[in-house]
């Protein structure tokens, strides 16, 4: 931890900096976070200085101010490009936050002892950004570079859980390559899952990409949707099922994960045909959330096990939200690992660690601490 900020007498708070925007998708969605997280961080305990990341990828600081991070229904919130840009950097053992303008000289910012990123999706939530800070020995908050790369690929996601031993349910993984130079070939692998399949961008978010389709003639169109989110697809049998998530936060020290009681989402009532785009983040009643899910105690039993198993089958660390399917023959197959889920407080991660009896704020606190006890490096 830094020194520099000491007043007489008091210790320096950590200083932590949020990331939030960035270059994926989920920029919008991202922002919205940050107003959740900037509103809610506990201020006599920490410095916050929030950080933008801009469409362009560009690092700017961005107003602490949370209503410009909200949702409004005029417009979707942004961080815009500056004229300033923020890089983060070591400076005498110390990492610095440095800000610079065309023809001046960079000023000092002060040190960061750890970074919220509060991204989702590519170049946020899939190691990349990890990468950057594990770089610089800078402590971060959720995952490390590969459990992050292997949470944001739908396709290795389902080949580590399956190594794993978890159930998941039938697909295909296509490449840019094998539809390009034999579509015929895919359209047979995907007749063979059986009608309706999902189609996804392998490395997306916030449903961004999926269509639910129900007979061929619908294929390549679903699959030309995927193809501008991501060249990678994963084709998907679609499962009957109740959808189940449970919020997993790490264990203390040498504790195990922490798991939260399962919450379930139902769009049965809202006319969307599954969880998409408009039905998360649009429509106000579209999806109802609901947490304790309503099952019975051996099944949620289970549910836990089965996140807090994910987890580690991925190697996360901080926080993750598991998505499973829970079949009318009482199976649970896993849809997928969230390594940075929506964090906003009306979000299904934080609302299932209330319903658990953490708080959002508690939670992000929490996060804070596994992150500044961590090690750097290799871990
Ligand atoms: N194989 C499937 N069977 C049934 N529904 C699915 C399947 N895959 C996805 N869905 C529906 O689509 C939604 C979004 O898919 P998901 O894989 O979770 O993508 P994202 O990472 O964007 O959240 C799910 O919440 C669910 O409603
Ligand atoms: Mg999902």
């Amino acid at each position: 931890m830094s020194h520099d900020n000491l007043t007489a007498g008091k210790p320096a708070k950590p200083r932590v900096a949020v990331l939030f925007g960035g270059r994926s998708s989920e920029h919008a969605v991202s922002c919205v976070t940050a107003a959740g997280v900037l509103g809610a961080i506990n201020k006599d305990k920490y410095e916050v200085i929030p950080i933008g990341i801009a469409k362009s990828g560009q690092w700017v600081l961005a107003s602490a101010d949370t209503a410009q991070w909200s949702l409004s229904s005029s417009s979707l919130p942004e961080v815009v490009p500056s004229a300033e840009t923020v890089t983060l950097a070591e400076i005498g053992g110390e990492h610095q936050l440095i800000v610079a303008a065309p023809n001046e000289v960079p000023k000092e910012l002060g040190t960061v002892d750890v970074v919220f990123p509060l991204l989702h999706g590519p170049f946020g939530e899939d190691g990349t950004i990890q990468g950057l800070l594990e770089l610089s020995d800078t402590r971060y908050v959720g995952a490390g570079v590969l459990a992050s790369a292997v949470g944001m690929d739908k396709h290795f996601m389902k080949v580590v859980f399956e190594a794993a031993g978890l159930q998941v349910g039938p697909y295909i993984a296509v490449t840019d390559r094998q539809w390009r130079k034999d579509p015929e070939a895919v359209r047979k692998q995907v007749d063979r899952l059986g009608f309706p399949v999902f189609v996804k961008p392998a490395r997306a978010g916030s449903s961004m990409g999926i269509s639910k389709v129900d007979s061929m003639e619908h294929l390549d169109s679903a699959i030309e949707e995927a193809r501008r989110h991501d060249l990678k697809l994963v084709i998907e049998a679609g499962i009957a099922g109740r959808e189940i998530e449970c919020a997993v936060l790490e264990g203390r020290g040498t504790d195990a994960p922490r798991t939260s009681m399962p919450g379930e989402i139902s769009v049965a009532g809202g006319g969307h045909e599954f969880y998409d785009f408009e039905a998360k983040y649009v429509e106000d009643n579209a999806a109802a959330l609901s947490c304790p899910a309503d099952m019975p105690e051996e099944a949620i039993a289970r549910v836990r096990e089965l996140a807090a198993a994910a987890f580690d089958a991925v190697g996360a660390e901080g926080l993750s939200r598991v998505d499973f399917f829970y079949t009318p023959e009482g199976e649970l197959v896993i849809n997928e690992i969230n390594t940075m889920p929506g964090f906003t407080p009306k979000s299904m991660y934080p609302q299932m660690w209330a319903a658990s009896g953490l708080s959002y704020p508690d939670l992000i606190d929490e996060l804070i601490y596994l992150a500044l006890n961590r090690r750097t490096g290799l871990r």
